[in-house]
């Protein structure tokens, strides 16, 4: 089996200890670009990334089962040359996502109207492909004068965007970038949003992710040392409680999402959401930020996680595409 695996560029080394960790051994791994490997190895694509979802720096994993030397320098004549390797990936696939991602080496190309005329190529052969979200991609993995293709189940992808690059759109009227951060980790981790619901929010300040759950229809408390955004105070909804999330007296329950982005050490903020623990529901969502703060992140990580089991099931801890020096766990409550 063979497929492309990809990190982070700044956290690339550490990706490479989880996977010497993870895969059998035999495997190898050709780097293609910073933080991007061509991964041979035995058994199913489907075993593989099961193992691979229990890493935190891999971010995405997609099939080859085509490798395409090609020449073209233009999107269409390019898309025309790869759609026979194509249509081989899609035997009897009926509807997939086109999943274009263009390695640094070749910047010549972008991905939009590549993806744009291979969709054209492919419904002219009678496969229904888009851009928007499906059951399977079709991954196309570019790098200067080679193309990967395969055809996979998004979902084991480990995430729905190619690369695990989560390209989000940025509200203009958002408090802070880390509205987005939580944007991705709902969408990788498919947290719903219940409207009418109540979010807890600690280490709220200046407020992204507390606008974000306002603006999905949540009730949100929100707790931070220093103030919310002057934008968000007495919006409908909202209860701001001042104070350490490890002291302030407890709200009032229950809460069906707990969200944690305290900038604190990193045990220290788990101890937070173990306090607050008792006021979810059960089942409750939980999306809690691992500041590495200069330690070994996998130490870091490994602690944390240890210890947050002491409340919650971690179904999962992933360093998302917005993420910093940090990574971001999913609980369960
Ligand atoms: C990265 S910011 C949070 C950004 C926020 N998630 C947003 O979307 O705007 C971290 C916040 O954690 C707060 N913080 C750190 N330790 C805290 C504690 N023990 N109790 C409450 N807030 C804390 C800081 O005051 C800071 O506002």
């Amino acid at each position: 089996m063979r497929a492309v695996v990809s990190a982070a560029p700044v956290y690339a080394a550490l990706a490479r200890r989880e996977l010497d960790t993870v895969l059998p051994i035999g495997s190898s791994l050709e780097e293609l670009s910073a933080g991007v490997w061509l991964l041979s190895t035995r058994g199913s694509f489907a075993d593989r990334t099961a193992e691979l979802s229990r890493t935190v720096f891999v971010r995405h994993c997609c099939p080859v089962s085509a490798e395409v030397p090609f020449a073209a320098d233009s999107p269409a004549t390019l898309a025309a040359e790869l759609l026979p390797a194509a249509l081989g990936c899609l035997r009897g696939v009926c509807c997939v996502q086109v999943q274009v991602r263009i390695l640094p080496a070749s910047r010549t190309l972008s991905p939009g109207p590549l993806a744009a005329h291979l969709r054209a190529a492919l419904n002219g052969a009678g496969v229904h492909a888009v851009g928007g979200p499906a059951d399977l991609a079709l991954s196309l993995v570019i790098t200067d004068n080679l193309a990967f293709l395969g055809c996979s189940p998004v979902k084991q992808n480990l995430s729905p965007w190619p690369g695990g690059e989560a390209r989000l759109r940025r509200d203009p009227a958002e408090i802070s970038r880390a509205a987005r951060k939580l944007e991705e980790a709902m969408i990788l981790f498919r947290v719903e949003a219940p409207p009418g619901g109540r979010a807890v929010d600690l280490g709220a300040a200046p407020g992204g992710y507390t606008a974000f759950l306002l603006a999905r229809g949540l009730q949100v408390v929100a707790v931070d040392t220093g103030q919310l955004s002057s934008g968000l105070v007495g919006k409908p909804g909202l209860t701001f409680l001042r104070g350490p999330a490890h002291g302030i007296p407890l709200p009032v329950g229950p809460f069906d999402l707990l969200t944690a982005d305290l900038s604190w050490d990193p045990l220290r903020a788990v101890e937070c959401a173990l306090r607050f623990r008792p006021l979810l529901t059960s089942g409750a969502h939980g999306i809690f930020t691992i500041k590495f703060f200069g330690g070994d992140p996998l130490n870091i990580v490994a602690r944390a996680r240890r210890r947050l089991e002491a409340g919650y099931r971690v179904l999962a801890v992933r360093h998302l595409f917005h993420d910093r020096d940090e990574a971001t766990a999913h609980l369960r409550a």
